[in-house]
């Protein structure tokens, strides 16, 4: 068993299946008898969940791209402050429903902000901080988008072309292939059930 706490994130592009494979991530956590927070981004305290109404409402339409990535970080500031490092301080584990990887795939790979003006926003808000373990969720664009819009109508994000989508799940395989110690990549085509075998095995090398 892994005494000192983990910071677990998950990440994937639309529709790949996050929120059902983070409650069985939870729930398989819990019942190995680890204490740990459930918890997502952007968002995740009072005051981040509130920058995130702002991020996500389709209503924004006038926001730049240099505004989206600074409140995703205004948010993740907030967020490490008040509930991620507390957390993991206090022995907790932490599953972080998407964090920085998700600003480097979406705001760097879809909007093409330089990736290097993202690491210097990551080093200045997390200091060394960086999580210990992240699973990709990974699936064609298609599938991702069909399933997202049959659960709800777009948000502001949700809005962009197939092209968009497609480069982020290309900088989310990158960046798997660039950190294969970190990252575990889950093929989110199969089956819900073999799906959750995959992130179990995963999880079980981590926690043994
Ligand atoms: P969610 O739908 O997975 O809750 O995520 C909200 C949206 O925010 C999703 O479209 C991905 C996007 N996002 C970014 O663009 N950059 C980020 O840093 C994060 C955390 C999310």
């Amino acid at each position: 068993m892994i005494m000192q706490a983990q910071f677990i994130t998950v990440e994937g592009g639309e529709g790949v299946g996050k929120s059902s494979n983070i409650a069985f991530i939870l729930s398989y956590l819990k019942d190995k008898g680890i204490d740990v927070v459930s918890t997502r981004e952007p968002g995740g305290t009072e005051l981040s969940e509130k920058i995130r109404d702002v991020l996500l409402d389709a209503k924004n339409k006038s926001m730049v791209s240099d505004t989206e990535l600074l409140l995703m970080f205004a948010a993740r500031a907030q967020h490490l402050a008040v509930l991620i490092k507390p957390s993991l301080k206090k022995g907790k584990w932490v599953l972080c429903d998407r964090f920085t990887d998700a600003t480097y795939a979406y705001q760097g790979g879809g909007r093409g902000i330089p990736m290097q003006r993202i690491a210097i926003l990551e080093d200045w808000v997390q200091g060394e901080l960086r999580p210990d373990l992240t699973i990709l969720l990974d699936l064609p664009v298609e599938i991702g988008m069909q399933r997202a819009s049959e659960r709800s109508a777009p948000d502001r994000i949700e809005q962009e072309k197939n092209n968009f989508f497609e480069a982020v799940r290309q900088s989310y395989l990158k960046m798997a292939a660039d950190s294969p110690q970190r990252y575990r990549v889950i093929d989110a085509s199969q089956t819900l059930e073999q799906v959750q075998k995959d992130i179990a095995a995963v999880l079980d090398e981590y926690i043994q």
